[in-house]
């Protein structure tokens, strides 16, 4: 049975004392709901947020990731770097990588492979801009941004596979996709699933819902059947709002 994960995505916020403070008062208050909690802070706070939390259930996960092991690639870092220092998880995909880092699906299915080839976890989002919703090709957009970065992928590799459908227009700009538009895409995304690798593929991996998730949405959307929990931005940056968040799972 798939998981239920709550994940805060704390993009480039958060200084070094900044992340040690935020990460003390969440463990303080971490709710036990049975669902796994994750905080994705910068690169350089990694290896103090691993020490900070070693003996917490929250788990320290990665922004992103290069494809390649190591090389001439400046100011990048590889899977095997993230791992060295503790990390078992890594977002492969979000919006801003592609808006403002020219990361295509092609690049993307490089680093999904290169990711699950180290062992590593990947949450992997995507999700429409509000054009194609307007012109009604948000279906065919997901549908495409799933197959080309995943579904070259063997079978076994989906137990490695988190998504998170994060519809652009929603993505720090306070209007959230109503719970039955969220509910829609995610059944939409798990039938696409099923049709190319089976039902029990689909009905075992991990969906979440992301953009702009706050304590005030997020049981709504968290009730819908095919949401399996939040990858939380703004939201997450704030304690009691992100542990309000978790509750809410
Ligand atoms: P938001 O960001 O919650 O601030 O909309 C979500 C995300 O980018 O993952």
């Amino acid at each position: 049975m798939r998981n239920k994960i709550v994940a805060g995505n704390w993009k480039m916020n958060k200084n070094l004392e900044e992340t040690a403070a935020l990460l003390a008062t969440l463990s303080a208050k971490l709710p036990d709901t049975g669902a796994e909690v994750m905080v994705a802070p910068t690169f350089v706070n990694l290896p103090g947020a691993v020490r900070d939390l070693e003996s917490s259930k929250i788990e320290v996960i990665a922004q992103n990731m290069h494809f390649a092991e190591n090389g001439a690639y400046t100011g990048e870092i590889s899977g095997s770097m993230l791992q060295s220092i503790g990390i078992d998880t890594v977002i492969i995909g979000h919006s801003e990588r592609r808006a403002y880092f020219g990361e295509t699906d092609e690049i993307l299915a490089k680093k999904v492979t290169a990711a699950l080839a180290r062992g590593l976890r990947v949450m992997f989002c995507f999700g429409e801009e509000l054009e194609d919703r307007k012109s009604d090709n948000h279906f065919a957009v997901v549908e495409r941004q799933l197959k080309n970065a995943l579904f070259s992928l063997d079978a076994g590799a989906w137990s490695k596979i988190i998504l998170a459908y994060e519809p652009v227009w929603a993505i720090g700009t306070g209007e959230t996709a109503s719970p039955e538009q969220a509910q829609e895409m995610h059944a939409f995304i798990r039938k696409t699933i099923t049709d190319t690798y089976g039902g029990s593929i689909a009905d075992n991996v991990s969906i979440l819902y992301g953009g702009s998730v706050k304590p005030g949405n997020a049981s709504e959307i968290f009730s819908k059947p095919d949401v399996d929990g939040g990858l939380i931005g703004g939201a997450s940056l704030v304690a009691d709002d992100f542990i309000a968040i978790i509750n809410a799972i």
